[in-house]
């Protein structure tokens, strides 16, 4: 209605007035891919803030594979700020998520549709609640659709709503404060999160290497190890780690900032060998950390195990790198190859050691658009 522009109307209104009014809802819908960390995150110098303890790369995903899809809305109908993920709701009280609306309502401002009379100003935002859906594409359980794809997701989508006249680089430093991979997610391509110098964490923010087209013959091949949800979180398992692992510190000021430079060269020339042994190295490095934290924490299995063995030994057998392979706090395997041919290669060595309906627990291939189950036979 024309009457509902200040739809924040004084309790001395009527009632039918207020009724009059409260009949929109504003929404917003976005879509953000989850990415996969090619130089590792791993401890945090501030728990409150999500401070890194060193700088970390990675690839964001095509859309279309793993990804989330949120839209958040707004009305003066809601009385409180609402959440569900894949269709159940769940809390909003959370810490993080707290923090992360904290920050988007600090810098919400003016949003006017003259067409359909919607005036929301900047004080208005204080008050206003906010209904979010969000869904992954990719089932929840498989334990792949991590926070990263959610919280960078969320905080895009509510910056749109809100105004929110902010550049990326400043939203990726609130997407950090719901997970730290998350900041990375709002760029495609190649992301450096810069682990910052200052206290505030004003610093610690994402940039973009290098866009999606700089290197699009790259094919990802996630092998599906285990759907179970991993024992340890990356959130406690890091927080162990860094308070009792030595070889961590080591990493973060010896072994990573290294690498960072050798694989920004790497993306920058497109120089797939060095990309390939840094990524692999990395990946294992992580993990070195892993065990030896106390008490130690393992997140690769037999099964992960076996396709390190399988793409060293087809590496070695070439002379130079075919297939890269980074694993997160997780089972599965994530291979990078170098372009499409070495795609179908490695997709037939894959089939070959792992075949479907075997014994191993190696349930599905996502590759491209494509995703190979094991029921599929
Ligand atoms: C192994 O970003 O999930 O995937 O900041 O506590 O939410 P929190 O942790 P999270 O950790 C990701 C760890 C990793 C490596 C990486 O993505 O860089």
């Amino acid at each position: 209605p024309s009457n509902s522009r200040h739809f924040l109307q004084s309790k001395s209104e009527s009632r039918m007035a207020e009724e009059s009014v409260k009949k929109w809802v504003l929404m917003v819908t976005a879509q953000t891919p989850t990415n996969i960390a090619v130089i590792k995150y791993w401890g945090k110098r501030d728990e409150k803030l999500i401070l890194p303890i060193n700088d970390s790369i990675s690839v964001t995903l095509d859309p279309s594979h793993l990804c989330t899809t949120t839209s958040v809305a707004v009305s003066p109908d809601f009385t409180h700020d609402r959440m569900w993920l894949n269709g159940k709701e769940m809390s909003l009280s959370g810490g993080r998520y707290q923090n992360c609306l904290r920050e988007l309502r600090a810098r919400a401002s003016e949003v006017e549709d003259e067409e359909k009379g919607i005036k929301i100003t900047k004080k208005d935002w204080e008050k206003l609640h906010v209904h979010v859906a969000s869904y992954n594409n990719f089932p929840t359980a498989a334990g792949l659709a991590s926070s990263a794809a959610g919280f960078a997701c969320l905080v895009f989508s509510l910056a749109k709503l809100m105004n929110v006249k902010e550049d990326q680089s400043k939203l990726s430093a609130i997407a950090r404060q719901g997970s730290g991979s998350a900041c990375r997610s709002l760029y495609g391509g190649f992301v450096k999160w810069i682990m910052g110098k200052e206290e505030d964490g004003s610093d610690s923010v994402a940039v973009q290497l290098a866009d999606e087209n700089h290197w699009d013959d790259l094919v990802i091949i996630i092998a599906v190890v285990s759907s179970r949800q991993k024992e340890t979180s990356s959130t406690s398992g890091m927080l162990e780690t860094v308070e009792t692992s030595m070889l961590i510190q080591h990493r973060a000021k010896e072994v990573v900032p290294k690498r960072i430079i050798q694989m920004e060269e790497a993306i920058k020339n497109r120089d797939f060998p060095s990309f390939a042994r840094l990524s692999c190295a990395d990946s294992n490095q992580f993990h070195a950390v892993c065990l030896d934290t106390s008490p130690p924490i393992f997140y690769m299995n037999d099964t992960s195990h076996r396709i390190i063995s399988c793409v060293e030994k087809w590496n070695r057998f070439e002379g130079t790198p075919q297939v890269a392979y980074t694993f997160d706090a997780g089972p599965n395997a994530v291979l990078i190859s170098h372009n499409r041919k070495t795609a179908a290669l490695l997709l037939q060595r894959l089939l070959f050691h792992f075949p479907p309906n075997s014994d191993t627990d190696l349930n599905s291939y996502v590759i491209g658009d494509k995703t190979i189950l094991k029921d599929a036979g």
